[in-house]
């Protein structure tokens, strides 16, 4: 078959990637349906008059990210797995944070596709073993577990959840911990508790796109405190809580999500003193905080609260696993009641066998070297990142440099359009989360989060070479994009 490879000679990409590219485009635009056969190494080399050892590698790469299988006597073939592109990226308009998350768990499940758009671990770094060792030693009591459980999580587990936080400087017992279905849940229900359909509150720009999805499902109005390297802008927070009487403020002081920014000591203290000050609550998302590569973690503002202003969520899924769906929230006695009559209008309880199953792991201290194991690998792939950005990057582009957490947030010149950058390098079978998914103003393609968690130091590499190419391309055309608007 003839393949459809055009090569600019002049370009500062390898001529191997110039071929492997315009193959995975068009296996992912369905040009080249699975199972389809591409020409033998020596045919394509004649064709295009390269080298064969050009082809190999185009071909070795493709076969490395999963986009072909080659077996030996019967050549290379588009692999059974591959599915076209199906999802419609929302190009040239306004991602929503709905449509970002949507998108990223489509990505996700394409093959070929190197994907640093979530924010999450690596599934070959779970304590899956472990941790169905854990639920198989449950059995003798299975049934027993399989009831419905207690509404506000199984007592072992909460009793875990509260050593747990002690140990991060919380003083809590484990009456005050609620175990919800993931973090995003322990978000969703203490949102409906403190507000109604209407209310303001407060939350970072950027913040987490969940909560801004929490947000609009639940018809709130939010105002978007800008946030810098050291947190909050504290004006503009002083300001917003003195005149707009918000319901709270959702921080993420933390190796905060998209920035990867932790908030600075005096800033958490300044905090503090302004929620008494204007009686506003807090509600501490600290997801990420056993995930710090350089050195501990801050305590949590948590830590600090000594008035009940605090309300602090977190859970297991950075740091373990996301699919045991396991969070928690350290409540105060007069919002429990409220919380557990949600939770039961909700979906009544988490499985109570994975509690248990986790309680146990934690007891026996799993998670400690869970993570003894997986916070070097991790923090070798941020420097992978953050190298490769050094590396690959023309001088416009400028990115965060976290301490801890999955991402760092990525800003470029106006050389793309909304949506350009993020269709054009899925069409080169990368992806990142362009940056309008967790701001909340008007559209533009200033940011992209790229997470480091999930890729080997070699795939952030390419995927990072890989973007830049494309801006450098961009930026040698000399051309703006159609849509162009200058920043007001
Ligand atoms: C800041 C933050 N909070 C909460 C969550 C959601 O966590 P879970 O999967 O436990 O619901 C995420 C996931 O990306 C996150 O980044």
């Amino acid at each position: 078959m003839m393949l459809d490879v055009t090569l600019n000679r002049t370009s500062n990409q390898s001529l191997y990637r110039q071929i492997a590219e315009q193959i995975k485009t068009q296996i992912g635009n369905g040009r080249l349906p699975a199972n389809t056969r591409l020409p033998t190494v020596r045919q394509l080399a004649q064709e295009l008059g390269v080298t064969r050892l050009t082809i190999q590698n185009a071909y070795g790469e493709l076969q490395a990210d999963g986009w072909v299988e080659a077996t030996v006597g019967r050549g290379t073939f588009v692999s059974p797995s591959v599915q076209p592109m199906s999802l419609q990226p929302t190009i040239g308009q306004f991602l929503t944070p709905d449509s970002a998350l949507s998108d990223m768990l489509e990505i996700s499940q394409i093959i070929g596709v190197r994907s640093m758009a979530m924010a999450h671990p690596d599934p070959s770094l779970y304590p899956a073993d472990e941790f169905c060792d854990y639920l198989h030693r449950l059995r003798p009591i299975a049934a027993q577990l399989l009831s419905y459980g207690p509404i506000q999580g199984d007592s072992e587990l909460r009793v875990e959840v509260a050593k747990l936080v002690q140990e991060a400087g919380i003083t809590a017992v484990p009456e005050q911990v609620l175990i919800t279905a993931g973090a995003m849940q322990g978000i969703s229900l203490v949102t409906q508790a403190l507000s109604q359909p209407g209310d303001l509150v407060l939350v970072d720009q950027p913040t987490f796109l969940g909560t801004l999805n929490i947000i609009k499902a639940q018809h709130l109005r939010s105002q978007a405190i800008p946030l810098h390297a050291d947190g909050p802008d504290m004006e503009t927070l002083a300001q917003a809580m003195r005149e707009q009487r918000p319901r709270f403020y959702y921080a993420i002081p933390n190796f905060h999500n998209p920035t990867g920014y932790c908030t600075s000591p005096e800033k958490r203290t300044a905090l503090l003193a302004l929620a008494r000050q204007y009686d506003c609550l807090i509600v501490e998302d600290n997801i990420y905080g056993n995930l710090a590569y350089d050195a501990p973690a801050p305590p949590p503002l948590k830590a600090q609260d000594t008035d009940g202003r605090v309300i602090y969520i977190s859970g297991f899924t950075k740091d373990l696993m996301p699919g045991m769906r396991i969070g928690y929230a350290i409540v105060p006695p007069h919002l429990r009641t409220h919380l557990l009559t949600l939770r039961r209008s909700t979906d009544m309880c988490s499985p109570e066998i994975t509690q248990r199953a986790l309680a146990h792991f934690l007891r026996d201290g799993g998670l400690k070297r869970h993570l003894r194991r997986v916070l070097p690998v991790y923090k070798e792939r941020r420097d992978a990142l953050m190298s490769a950005l050094t590396a690959f990057m023309p001088a416009p582009v400028t990115w965060s440099q976290p301490e801890g957490g999955f991402s760092s947030w990525v800003r470029l010149p106006r050389y793309f359009a909304p949506g350009e950058l993020y269709r054009l390098a899925l069409q080169n079978g990368f992806a990142f989360t362009p940056g309008e998914a967790y701001l909340m103003d008007e559209p533009h393609a200033e940011y992209l989060r790229l997470c480091f968690g999930n890729q080997s130091a070699a795939g952030i590499r390419a995927g990072v070479q890989l973007l830049s190419d494309l801006i450098m391309q961009r930026i040698r055309a000399g051309s703006r994009p159609s849509t162009w608007l200058p920043i007001v």
